[in-house]
């Protein structure tokens, strides 16, 4: 299979796209193969296991909220709802990526960027993204991010919104990559219980990319800074690595 997918094909078939993987365990490497493919509820219990591993995993607790288990039952995998695509090596799953379609409901994240009600429902969620460790390095949420937005476009939908942790590095410049912006950055209640988030955002139907003025880069963990600069119609648009960390560009 190749790596060019059709949406329109993309939507009918379980197999979304195969190919070949390093694993890195315990000193070893081997290079694996890997089958992408649509996830459904009878994929549950693995899904949620491999979360939990991952939560317990993480030495910096404040990058990842995964979701929980009514969550992915009734929004992402309930059909017409939401849709996850999952990564499998030798028929185990190895690494997630959910998908919600919020609709009408009041946790629409456009709604903090003033989307008209009319938008509010061509807007999709990414939710969350996992990969166990043995298999990081692969780019694999990148891997998934491709047909996440062809599926997503496929399906009728425009705008994609997502939070990240401003402290998740992997995940910002996998998303920040895909030429999403971060449009707003505060600390969010519900399940993300007051943790400072990046709301970042693609519009599916603008291409092409944009020139930037009055550039300026901000360590990732000043986040008074980013507030501030977001209020003056700054947008974020790349990131840098840094001594210790990474600083955030952002520009007009
Ligand atoms: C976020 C995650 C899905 C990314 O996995 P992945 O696709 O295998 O990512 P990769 O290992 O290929 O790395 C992507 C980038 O992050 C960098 N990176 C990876 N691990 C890193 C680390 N511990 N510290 C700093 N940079 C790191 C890579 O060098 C690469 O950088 P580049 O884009 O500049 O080339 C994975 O790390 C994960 O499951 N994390 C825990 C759960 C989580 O945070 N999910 C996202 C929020 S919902």
């Amino acid at each position: 299979m190749t790596e060019h997918i059709t949406p329109k094909i993309l939507l009918d078939q379980n197999i979304i796209k195969t190919g070949a993987l390093t694993a890195t365990a315990y000193g070893n490497r081997a290079e694996v193969q890997y089958e992408m493919r649509f996830l459904n509820s009878s994929h549950l219990k693995e899904m949620l296991a491999l979360q939990d591993f991952i939560k317990n995993d993480l030495s910096d607790k404040r990058v990842f909220v995964p979701d929980d288990k009514d969550f992915l039952l009734k929004q992402v995998l309930m059909p017409n709802r939401g849709r996850a695509i999952g990564v499998f090596v030798n028929h185990s799953l190895i690494a997630f990526r959910t998908i919600t379609f919020p609709g009408k409901n009041h946790h629409n994240l456009g709604r903090d960027l003033k989307l008209t009600p009319q938008n509010l429902m061509k807007v999709a969620h990414l939710e969350s993204t996992v990969v166990h460790p043995f298999f990081r390095g692969n780019g694999l949420q990148a891997k998934m991010l491709m047909p996440t937005l062809d599926i997503i476009k496929a399906s009728g939908y425009s705008y994609v919104l997502v939070t990240i942790s401003p402290f998740n590095y992997p995940s910002l410049s996998t998303i920040i990559k895909a030429n999403f912006l971060i449009r707003d950055l505060k600390s969010r209640g519900g399940v993300y219980n007051g943790k400072i988030r990046c709301l970042l955002f693609k519009d599916l139907n603008k291409s092409g990319l944009q020139e930037y003025q009055d550039i300026v880069s901000i360590p990732n963990s000043m986040t008074y800074k980013q507030e501030k600069l977001l209020k003056e119609g700054y947008v974020g648009f790349g990131l840098e690595k840094a001594a210790n960390a990474f600083n955030i560009l952002y520009g007009k």
